[in-house]
């Protein structure tokens, strides 16, 4: 149920990109990362869809939001998991752009590039930010469904020739996204800096004072001072939220310059959960494949109690666009079996319709 839910929102988040900004346009449910520059935002999504694929470096790297559908696709019969090599190209996985219909990428160093020349098309080449977001579906059998949307860091100080006023501009621009109440925000936080300073869980709390819809991420465990560790703020002890917090540890920077594996790093991160003092009587509770599930699960909860709103709005949005074609003297192109967008519309709305009451609206009239 909740995958399917979540699969077939993902492909509404689709159809309405393809259709420009203006005319249709939703606020469905999905999970936003923010976070201080350099915090490991990239490094926990990138963990989470067990694929290197988003440009990193020093400094402001992601300067346009990302929203990142994952979706996550059954290998066909007699092909193993061990048939689907990582940093590799291979048949079982691959990405889509909305910008570029059709065209998949199985060379997850292109999806990388093409990111950045995306970016840099709204932006150019400097250190500018937009608030145009980019849209990429990954299919893989290796993620859970659910969408994400990777933020840029929020940043004090201006660089390069960014406009004095790039701290307002990020903030309002992340604020566009967690604001909206059906928005799950996953604050992450590096456990080596001080979480109440944290930049994060602050722009969170601003729009979810009572941290009902706020998941903690805490990075870098492995870069704590010797004996101190995040067990209080785990036991939410110290910030409290519904959703609590969840310490991982992604690749150092070394770790990625060494092209250490995704792989590689979940069992490096697994074995120094099971073997630290503090942790080892949780393990389990620890890394991030057990956020990855968790988040799978709060967000198809999260999905099933936005539904009625959802189907409410993608009907008012059908009559609207029917009524629009009407009005232009185009009624034919409602039966066109070309009209590709009408037709997906209508088929997830009649999905979407199912699910929630077993019955199809009739939209042929
Ligand atoms: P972002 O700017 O928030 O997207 O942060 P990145 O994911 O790009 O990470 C910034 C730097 O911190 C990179 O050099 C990462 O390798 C490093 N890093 C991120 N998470 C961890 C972690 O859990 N442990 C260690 N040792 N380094 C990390
Ligand atoms: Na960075
Ligand atoms: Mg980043």
């Amino acid at each position: 149920m909740d995958q399917q839910l979540i699969g077939v929102t993902n492909q509404l988040q689709d159809a309405f990109a393809s259709l420009g900004s203006g005319s249709l346009s939703f606020d469905l449910p999905q999970i936003a990362v923010v976070g201080s520059q350099s915090s490991g935002k990239s490094s926990v999504l990138e963990n989470i869809c067990g694929r290197d694929f988003l440009p990193r470096g020093s400094g402001i790297v992601t300067r346009r939001p990302l929203i990142l559908m994952l979706e996550n696709r059954r290998l066909p019969d007699g092909v193993s998991l061990s048939d689907v090599p990582d940093n590799q190209t291979n048949d079982y996985e691959w990405g889509e752009f909305s910008h570029l219909p059709g065209k998949k990428f199985h060379n997850f160093d292109e999806i990388r590039q093409e990111i950045v020349n995306e970016t840099e098309k709204m932006t150019g080449t400097n250190v500018g930010i937009s608030p145009v977001p980019i849209n990429l579906r990954i299919f893989s059998p290796k993620v859970l469904t659910l969408t994400l949307v990777d933020l840029p860091g929020m940043t004090k100080v201006p660089v390069g020739d960014q406009p004095p006023d790039i701290e307002r501009q990020i903030r309002e621009m992340i604020l566009q996204f967690i604001s909206k109440p059906r928005c799950i925000i996953l604050a992450v936080t590096a456990a080596n800096t001080d979480i109440a300073n944290s930049d994060g869980l602050q722009l969170a709390r601003e729009v979810d004072p009572q941290g009902l819809r706020t998941i903690g991420v805490l990075t870098k465990i492995d870069l704590m001072d010797e004996g101190t560790d995040v067990v209080d703020i785990l036991g939410n002890k110290v910030i409290k939220l519904r959703l609590g917090f969840y310490p991982v540890v992604n690749r150092s920077q070394a770790d990625i310059n060494n092209h250490k594996s995704i792989q590689q790093a979940l069992e490096n991160e697994k074995s120094f959960f099971e073997n630290h003092a503090s942790y080892r009587g949780n393990a389990a509770y620890c890394g991030t494949p057990f956020l990855a599930r968790r988040l799978n699960i709060i967000l198809g909860r999260h999905i099933e109690r936005y539904l009625p709103e959802t189907k409410a709005k993608i009907e008012s949005a059908l009559t609207k666009y029917r009524d629009e074609l009407e009005s232009l003297g185009e009624p034919d192109i409602l039966g066109d079996p070309s009209n590709v967008l009408l037709d997906i519309i209508t088929k997830l709305c009649r999905e979407y319709s199912d699910v929630l009451d077993g019955s199809a609206p009739d939209l042929s009239t």
